[in-house]
């Protein structure tokens, strides 16, 4: 299949677009580089071994989408283009609502124009909010608690609603949770501009020594160490979570929604502890204060996609730890050469 992967160079656009050229997919590239450049493009085809296109563009121009999807004689999109800083989405929500909205609406302006109507979104477990229960199933209430979490959910409407409006669109809206974690090859992965703000990429730039310490955001929560437990999901399983979704879309119209974890909190000290042993070196830490509007813990019912796509996760957090020490080596040869 022939397939558009905007924000093709970003984080997860980068593993997915392995996965899928991997699996004999034709694939192409979309992105206009404000969270990524375009050196991920060269090293996805030193991986395949293939020369995979990438153009420079906004997902908000929609005559350069109609123009890509015609001139690549596109079958299916992935839709990961979108901006993702929660803190930042607070503070420029105009800049959120544009990018994340509007740039999704103008993307399936352009998909209706010239009839390419399969599409896989990238959505958040963010959707979810405050849990009402444990583990989040698809069903659980949609009530976002940031302005990026909203950018989502809104998109998701929008889609619920196309579909509604025309059953020859097939569309699978899934909600990742915390994906971490880099390719095999430590070619690829993370690469996050400034100082991050999720843990993963901090811990790994705690122990490349561009930061002094990692700070523990509350150790007094209600959890089994008491520090806050998520559900991270090695990003080449969510890479995989992609082939699947596009496999059932062969088979099914309308719009389904597929939650995409491992069912299994991780506390932060279970995660930097897992880090500890594959970089072989203990990381300097400081309780800090509870990072406001963060839940003590949530994790995803992935029942339904192994039900539906055949898909559950293979990797664990020991997985994730040598492949993102690989890639932290790696990058960090990069920078000091
Ligand atoms: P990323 O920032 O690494 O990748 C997004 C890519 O989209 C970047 O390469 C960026 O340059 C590009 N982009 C942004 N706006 C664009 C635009 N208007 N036109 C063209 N390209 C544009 O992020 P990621 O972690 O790979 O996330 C991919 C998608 O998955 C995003 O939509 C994100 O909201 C969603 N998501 C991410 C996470 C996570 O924790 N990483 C969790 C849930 C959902
Ligand atoms: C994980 C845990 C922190 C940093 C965010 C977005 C969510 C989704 C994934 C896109 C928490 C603790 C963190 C640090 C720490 N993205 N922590 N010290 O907040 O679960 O989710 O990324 O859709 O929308 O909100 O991920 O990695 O920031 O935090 O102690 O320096 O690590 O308190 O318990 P989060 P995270």
């Amino acid at each position: 299949m022939n397939i558009l992967l905007t924000g093709g160079t970003g984080y997860i656009g980068s593993h997915t677009a392995v996965v899928l050229a991997n699996a004999g997919h034709s694939v192409v590239l979309l992105d206009n580089f404000c969270n990524s450049n375009r050196s991920v493009s060269e090293r996805i085809n030193q991986i395949t071994n293939q020369m995979i296109p990438c153009i420079e563009g906004d997902v908000r121009d929609t005559g350069l989408l109609v123009k890509t999807l015609t001139e690549f004689k596109i079958e299916a999109v992935i839709h990961f283009a979108g901006l993702k800083a929660v803190g930042e989405s607070g503070q420029e929500p105009l800049k959120y609502y544009d990018n994340n909205v509007a740039g999704s609406i103008s993307l399936l302006e352009a998909m209706k124009q010239v009839n390419v109507k399969t599409i896989v979104f990238s959505s958040s477990a963010t959707v979810y909010g405050e849990p009402q229960y444990l583990p989040y199933d698809e069903e659980h209430p949609l009530n976002p608690i940031n302005t990026y979490g909203r950018t989502k959910l809104q998109v998701e409407e929008i889609l619920q609603d196309l579909a509604k409006s025309d059953p020859q669109w097939r569309i699978t809206l899934l909600r990742y949770f915390n994906p971490v974690g880099a390719h095999e090859s430590g070619l690829i992965g993370e690469d996050p501009n400034g100082i991050p703000n999720n843990l993963m990429p901090y811990i790994m730039q705690v122990a490349s020594g561009k930061l002094p310490h990692l700070n523990i955001f509350g150790n007094d929560y209600d959890t089994r160490d008491g520090t806050g437990e998520r559900d991270y999901i090695h990003v080449m399983d969510l890479a995989e979570g992609h082939l699947a979704a596009l496999s059932f879309l062969q088979n099914h119209q309308g719009c389904e929604t597929f939650n995409l974890g491992t069912g299994k909190p991780v506390s932060v000290i279970e995660l930097l502890s897992a880090y500890e042993q594959a970089c072989g070196q203990k990381l300097p830490t400081k309780l800090a204060p509870r990072r406001e509007g963060d839940l003590p813990i949530y994790y995803a019912k992935p029942n339904k996609a192994k039900e539906y796509l055949g898909w559950m996760v293979t990797r664990g957090v020991a997985d994730v730890s040598t492949s993102s020490y690989r890639w932290q080596q790696m990058r960090d040869g990069l920078a000091a050469s």
